[in-house]
């Protein structure tokens, strides 16, 4: 795990992404450099009485100006005082926390898998991926949710010229049905090929991806959510069972696991 800083930050940018999503950008984080796709920020709810602090994905980073870019959905009162953070709000984040996602060998073939809140570790994940030079043609980004205002930031993942696979409930975009029935059909239309699998998002999904990629002996690693209170590896509140056998912290050893190492 990178060393982690608990620094006082500036909202530089907020961005109301439509759909109960947001967008919000911090500057003054000290160790944006250290950040890493798959690691997390445990941000501190200028708020008396919301005492536990909420974890929120990196969606990604600029070293350069030290901005450190959020995205979440109001779900609850903390993400709804999130919401309405103003620009130049002062607000308290810890991190980098967690595990990043180790990245694909340059043979393979990229496999994404996002779904709901999951988007955005995964974006960042794929932004750097093709900063660095990766080839976007060899990466396959699906994206699932429930209607077309769900799937956000589109724009940003065409951009990066990636083979782009929206995917909703309701048929409003792209394939119709759930994320997984296309992933499904990929992983047959391309056996042989040397795949590597990145999933986040709801628990539902994560288990079937997970599923698929055992099916299919597609390595990879998924990122999980969990209640946590600490974020630190203290409370032991975010503790998953592993399949091998005892447990593992969700905010320590994880968020991101290896395909088959927790026990769905
Ligand atoms: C490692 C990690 C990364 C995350 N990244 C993001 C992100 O990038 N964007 C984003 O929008 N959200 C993300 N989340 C989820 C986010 O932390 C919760 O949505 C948030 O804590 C809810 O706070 P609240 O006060 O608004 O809701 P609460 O009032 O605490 O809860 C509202 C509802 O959401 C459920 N809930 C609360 N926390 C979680 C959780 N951690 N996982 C699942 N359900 C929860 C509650 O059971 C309840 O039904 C992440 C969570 C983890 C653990
Ligand atoms: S949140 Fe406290 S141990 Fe993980």
């Amino acid at each position: 795990m990178t060393r982690l800083t608990c620094e006082d930050t500036y909202l530089i940018k907020k961005r109301n992404l439509k759909n109960n999503y947001y967008s919000a950008v911090f500057r003054t984080y000290s160790r944006v450099d250290r950040c890493r796709p798959g690691q997390f920020v445990h941000i501190q709810i200028p708020c008396s009485d919301v005492y536990f602090r909420r974890a929120m994905s990196v969606a990604g980073v600029s070293v350069k100006r030290r901005e450190i870019e959020v995205i979440f959905k109001v779900v609850g009162r903390g993400t709804h005082l999130l919401g309405d953070l103003h620009e130049n709000d002062r607000i308290n984040l810890l991190g980098p926390l967690g595990e990043a996602f180790r990245w694909p060998r340059k043979n393979e073939t990229t496999l994404v898998v996002a779904g709901g809140v999951g988007f955005p570790p995964l974006m960042y994940l794929v932004t750097e991926m093709v900063k660095a030079g990766r080839d976007p043609r060899a990466i396959e980004f699906f994206y699932g949710g429930r209607s077309s205002t769900d799937l956000i930031e589109r724009t940003r993942i065409k951009k990066l010229k990636v083979n782009f696979h929206p995917v909703t409930e309701d048929g409003s975009l792209g394939h119709k049905g759930l994320v997984t029935k296309p992933v499904e059909a990929f992983l047959n239309n391309n056996r042989g090929t040397r795949i590597r699998l990145y999933g986040c998002g709801p628990e539902g999904m994560l288990k079937a991806v997970n599923d698929l990629a055992i099916k299919f002996g597609i390595p990879g690693q998924i990122s999980l959510e969990a209640p946590m209170p600490c974020g630190i590896g203290v409370c032991l509140g975010c503790v998953v069972p592993l399949t091998r056998g005892g447990h593992a912290r969700v905010c320590r050893e994880g968020p991101v696991f290896d395909i088959g190492e927790v026990a769905l």
